[in-house]
């Protein structure tokens, strides 16, 4: 049913920016509308291509249609090669600040396209090379962007795995990408700890049916890795090898719709979700998107704080800023405890950056530690023109508190992994819209958002409802899933005929601003990270004295939210309850990964139910998170509830 919102603060700030009228944003958001191929085609000349598209969009190919069929193009030449050709040789195409190592090092486009065509070269010479699949499982250090523009240059695709995952996740990629080299450091570093990777990519290779026939591993000062004979390969000697006999491999001619890479995201079942990006549609969309969306030119500094790992990463660390021929910072550290909670300003000072894009848990994090920002009168951040945030839901107190410490727009936008780029936006290149606290504000070209309900009828203004893309999606959205067309269709496509699902809930409201309430499947969004609380079942029920299950995510100050998991045990287990907690949390850590933060279980007598068999998630998370809550008319018994808001005060959670 349909849920009419509160009453909502509505009220519009205006930050100095043009006026919502002198915004070319509602032009530019009906011309995508009325004739897409006309600004898409437009959008596409900013491209280098080998070869033009035949049709900028044809509605026949692929699962929902294809956006530049025919064109040939290589996203490595027009993100490095051409910018060397072109004047940007000496400017720094990437700068890499990493304070959990204290080391600094500026890398030019010439010399970043000496490395990219070196790897590319040792990939070749692996047997890599077109379709092949590569997986980077890597730190946030430059090579893992020289290990994506390599594989981009030779037309592999890469498959890069976040290192906060466990080995049991990288297996799942392994066995679904088959890659035929894994590229990977000896460790990664969080603060007060090293983590080796070798052992975790040994044990998913291990577990995997698919075998790697190469590992390129990069020692790093801090811990040497094993290598396996046969197997692994020092990078680095390979590099010098390389680099001394004059190897280098050239850009292969791709065609548009061939994929750039795969980046696994959570389902709503422990199999992560292939999501496939072609070249041409993601070169136009993220190049459109820097000066129109972010108001960047060339040359400037676009700082995306987050990790190659996730797609703002992909998008906004490693292709965007160098497809704008801007340089991009690559920061390894955190918000807070690198050193301190003035990290963020201090990269933003050194470096000039003129926009820092983060997830909002990062700012509730510098907030928490330092609330009156004395850090950052101790750096000048006045290159800095705006704070974009995305990941999560942006609540407004931390919106308006980092506007009123930084004293510039703040902007909300909203995107998924499956479109790589804003679904929601201000566009700041366009003219800036009126901020509406709560809002990422409205949608960008090429979206047609729709509020619908169950049937697939549009619901009136501030109404809640499922958020639903009119098809065709624009150009850099996913084509499908990894060899899975029809999971594709099943998971986004087949629930609301000629529609993409977005699997979250929210309203429009009478000016047409977005907003984003939640989401209608089992994902939750941890400190910007977005996991699957059905997977983290699937790891709860594989635990053998465990009988059934449930995990909700709970209301977390810090990360937004954090998996609570309940298990009921088997009947006649004699161990304590407190100990099977803790080697549930271990088991979670273990499969999933430390990235789950999965900290909370409870053992409990009985899970409450529908007399249908439903277990009441949503009613058990209401009382985790103290809010008011009925009691379901068809629950099986009552007394269900009050067993697990008991269980929860126990534990130190709920009202
Ligand atoms: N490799 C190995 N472990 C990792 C990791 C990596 N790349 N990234 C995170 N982890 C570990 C952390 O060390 C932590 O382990 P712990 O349980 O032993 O403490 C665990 O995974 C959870 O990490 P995280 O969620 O990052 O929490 P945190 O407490 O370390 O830091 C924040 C909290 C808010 C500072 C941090 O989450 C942050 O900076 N978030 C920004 C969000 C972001 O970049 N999102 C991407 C989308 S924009
Ligand atoms: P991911 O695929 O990891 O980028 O996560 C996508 C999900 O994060 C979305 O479907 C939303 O649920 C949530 N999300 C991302 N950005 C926002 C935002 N600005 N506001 C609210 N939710 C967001």
């Amino acid at each position: 049913m349909p849920v009419t919102t509160p009453a909502l603060q509505m009220d519009s700030v205006s930050h100095g920016g043009p006026a919502a009228s002198g915004s070319r944003y509602y032009e530019e958001f009906e011309r995508s509308r009325t004739d897409p191929e006309g600004f898409w085609g437009a959008a596409a000349e900013a491209i280098d291509w080998f070869e033009k598209p035949h049709k900028v969009f044809d509605p026949d190919a692929g699962v929902y249609g294809r956006w530049f069929v025919g064109g040939v193009c290589n996203t490595c030449y027009n993100a490095i090669d051409r910018h060397v050709l072109n004047g940007r040789a000496n400017q720094a195409a990437v700068i890499y600040d990493s304070p959990v190592t204290g080391t600094k090092r500026t890398i030019t486009y010439s010399e970043l396209l000496q490395e990219v065509r070196t790897l590319a070269a040792i990939l070749r010479d692996f047997g890599v090379g077109k379709g092949d699949r590569v997986i980077v499982y890597m730190p946030m250090v430059p090579e893992a962007l020289i290990a994506m523009y390599a594989c981009a240059r030779i037309g592999a695709i890469h498959s890069v795995v976040f290192g906060g995952f466990a080995a049991k996740e990288l297996a799942t990629r392994i066995d679904d990408a088959q890659p035929k080299v894994i590229l990977t450091a000896s460790c990664g570093i969080e603060p007060g700890r090293i983590v080796p990777y070798k052992p975790l990519l040994d044990a998913a290779i291990a577990f995997s049916q698919s075998k790697p026939s190469a590992c390129l591993v990069l020692q790093r000062p801090q811990l040497a890795a094993e290598l396996t004979a046969g197997r692994d390969h020092d990078w680095a000697v390979l590099r010098a090898q390389a680099l001394k006999s004059g190897r280098a491999a050239d850009c292969v001619q791709l065609l548009a719709t061939d994929p750039l890479y795969i980046l696994y995201t959570s389902g709503t079942t422990g199999k992560p979700k292939g999501v496939v990006r072609d070249n041409g549609g993601h070169m136009v969309a993220l190049k459109w998107t820097m000066k129109n969306l972010y108001g960047v030119d060339p040359g400037e500094v676009y700082w995306a704080a987050s990790d190659v790992g996730w797609v703002v990463g992909h998008s906004y660390i490693v292709y965007a800023p160098l497809l704008h021929g801007c340089t991009t910072i690559l920061y390894e550290g955190k918000p807070v405890g690198t050193p301190d909670a003035g990290a963020f300003w201090r990269v933003v000072a050194e470096h000039k950056a003129s926009v820092l894009f983060t997830a909002p848990t990062a700012f509730r994090a510098i907030k928490k530690e330092d609330p009156e920002a004395k850090l950052l009168k101790d750096y000048d951040v006045s290159h800095m023109r705006t704070l974009f945030l995305a990941g999560e839901r942006a609540d407004p107190d931390t919106v308006m508190w980092a506007e009123r410490i930084l004293d510039r727009p703040v902007i909300d936008h909203w995107w998924q992994t499956e479109t790589a780029w804003a679904i929601a936006g201000n566009p700041v290149g366009l003219g800036m819209l009126p901020i509406k606290p709560g809002s990422p504000t409205v949608p960008m070209p090429g979206y047609d958002v729709h509020i619908v309900d169950e049937g697939c009828h549009e619901l009136p203004a501030n109404t809640m409802g499922s958020i639903v893309v009119k098809l065709p999606l624009p150009p850099a959205c996913l084509p499908t899933l990894w060899q899975q067309d029809d999971r594709f269709q099943e998971s986004y496509l087949t629930e609301f005929p000629g529609y993409y699902k977005t699997a979250d809930a929210g309203f429009k409201d009478e000016d047409g601003y977005v907003y984003i309430m939640g989401r209608t499947d089992d994902i939750i969004n941890v400190a910007g990270h977005r996991l699957s609380t059905g997977g983290m079942e699937e790891v709860l029920a594989s635990h053998p004295d465990v009988a059934e299950c449930a995990v909700i995510g709970i209301k977390d100050t810090l990360k937004g939210e954090v998996p609570c998991g309940f298990a009921v045990l088997k009947a006649g287990v004699s161990k304590k309850p407190s100990d099977i907690e803790q080697e549930i949390v271990k088991l979670v850590r273990d499969k999933i990964g430390p990235v789950a933060a999965f900290k909370i279980a409870i053992c409990v007598n009985r899970l409450p139910k529908t007399r249908s068999g439903k277990i009441l998630r949503g009613t058990m998370k209401k009382i985790a998170d103290h809010e008011t809550w009925a009691m379901p008319a068809t629950i099986d018994d009552p007394a269900a509830l009050d067993e697990i808001d008991l269980a929860l005060k126990e534990h130190g959670i709920g009202s």
